[in-house]
């Protein structure tokens, strides 16, 4: 049994999956967040957002459920968590700033300055969130400076590259684990939290601070790339009336580029790629070599130009205008299997169809409460095939697996007119055609 005891602060996605996790590996788990909801939630063994196999492992867990093995608690109270853990991962959001690209270092700021004054004994706070380089030496200063404990409170970084819908297993199963580390007592401690039997077998890589903050938004920087620049091949097939998911089958056949992450669509959204690659930017400007970067402003705009070419596909296929038509959208989220609506394109692309005069229906499995929140002038329905009574046209924009499974032909029977314009290019055109639908794809032939 791990003898360290951990708190993780934060609990997003990200931190009530890590505090689960780390329970799971065996360690006594406090788990802290500002939002006394969230605690009320978790405590009661109920995950705050929707994770697949989530709240399996809280109720495995967390201390009070019957039959868990009680090794995970949360708190609201910081001077509890300082007193509590030898090993405190801050694990809050870095989300855009308003109106700006910089990420907003508020939340970390705070959970730090919250933290540190009351770290009267040997501890290591290691950060998990992701943040522009250089934040993890400037907070190591700020902890220095408020911690009683003085040098015996060290910082580390240790970026966590989860995928919402994988977040269990991404956390207990990590590609790699980055430790960015200033010691070897840091190095040492890190190494003895993820020397566990399940996460044996990754890569352990300790680097400095700089490096490790920069691996993740490197990583994420990447991942953006890839997308836009199947997407950009997407607008080219559509102009030369070639076939991009053909063309991104065989491009992965290349080991050098590989099958992931060349699915062209309506591009990424999310609470991670977008503001990440952005804030990458801000960050490059500050330490003065923005152009290092420029080609960010141009992943993100094709990005960006998709829910565009989107709405145009739409408007084409009603005959120039949207005015007054009925609109079915299947999917909301930004992703499926995950809840979450930030940045989404799907949503993205039903609030501009709504205010452009459309009758827009939103169906999705397990986003519609986030959506409403976000957008509560749309209409939503709780099935695609009550979304689509009456539609002229049904848009397919994130990729539920129940999407493709749906019935061509017992959805043909609702709507007004069978034309479907698939957003994420995972429908069979082959079958929707068959069953009498004019099927519109983006970056495919039309016919
Ligand atoms: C991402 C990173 O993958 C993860 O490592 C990091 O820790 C957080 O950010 P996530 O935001 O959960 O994870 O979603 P991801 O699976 O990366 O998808 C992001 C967006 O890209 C989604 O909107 C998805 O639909 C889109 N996408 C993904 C594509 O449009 N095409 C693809 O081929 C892959």
């Amino acid at each position: 049994m791990p003898s360290l005891k951990i708190t993780v602060i934060g609990t997003g996605y990200l931190g009530a999956t890590h505090a689960a996790a780390m329970a799971e590996l065996g360690f006594e788990v406090l788990g802290l967040d500002i939002a006394e909801e969230k605690i009320d939630l978790l405590r009661a063994g109920r995950a705050p957002m929707y994770e697949p196999g989530l709240e399996d492992l809280l109720r495995r867990h967390v201390a009070g459920i019957e039959g868990s093995t009680g090794r995970l608690r949360f708190t609201t109270s910081y001077p509890e968590a300082a007193e509590f853990g030898d090993v405190h991962f801050i694990c809050v959001t870095t989300p855009q700033k308003a109106g700006e690209y910089a990420c907003d270092m508020s939340y970390v700021d705070a959970a730090v300055a919250s933290l540190a004054p009351h770290l009267s004994r040997p501890a290591l706070v290691v950060g998990k969130s992701t943040v522009p380089v250089g934040s993890a030496a400037r907070l190591g200063q700020v902890i220095a400076g408020l911690a009683p404990a003085g040098p015996d409170v060290e910082l580390a970084w240790n970026p966590e590259f989860l995928r919402e819908g994988f977040a269990v297993q991404d956390t207990l199963r990590p590609d790699r684990i980055v430790a960015g580390v200033t010691s070897e007592r840091a190095e040492s401690l890190l190494r003895e939290v993820y020397a566990t039997p399940i996460a044996e077998g990754s890569p352990f890589l300790a680097t400095d601070l700089p490096t490790a903050e920069l691996v993740k938004t490197a990583a994420n920087a990447f991942l953006s790339t890839k997308i836009s620049f199947i997407n950009a091949m997407a607008e080219i097939c559509e102009a030369a009336d070639g076939d991009v998911v053909r063309l991104a089958e065989a491009l992965g056949y290349d080991d050098r580029i590989g099958h992931k992450f060349l699915r062209a669509g309506i591009g990424f959204g999310g609470g991670c790629l977008p503001k990440d690659i952005r804030a990458f930017m801000a960050r490059a400007g500050e330490l003065g070599v923005d152009q290092a970067l420029t080609f960010l402003r141009e992943v993100d705009s094709i990005n960006m130009r998709r829910r565009a070419h989107m709405i145009e596909l739409t408007r084409e296929a009603l005959g120039g205008s949207v005015l007054g038509r009925r609109i079915a959208i299947l999917g909301a989220t930004f992703k499926p299997d995950s809840d979450d609506v930030r940045d989404s394109p799907a949503l993205n692309v039903a609030g501009q169809l709504h205010l452009q005069g459309a009758q827009v229906t939103v169906y999705d499995p397990k986003g519609t409460e986030n959506a409403r929140a976000v957008f509560p002038t749309l209409r939503y329905a709780d099935t695609a095939l009550a979304a689509a009574v009456g539609a002229d046209a049904v848009l397919h924009l994130t990729e539920w697996r129940e999407f493709g499974e749906l019935d061509p032909a017992a959805l043909g029977e609702v709507v007004t007119e069978r034309r479907i314009l698939d957003g994420r290019n995972t429908l069979d055109p082959a079958v929707w055609r068959k069953a009498g639908w004019t099927y519109r794809a983006m970056g495919r032939p039309t016919a």
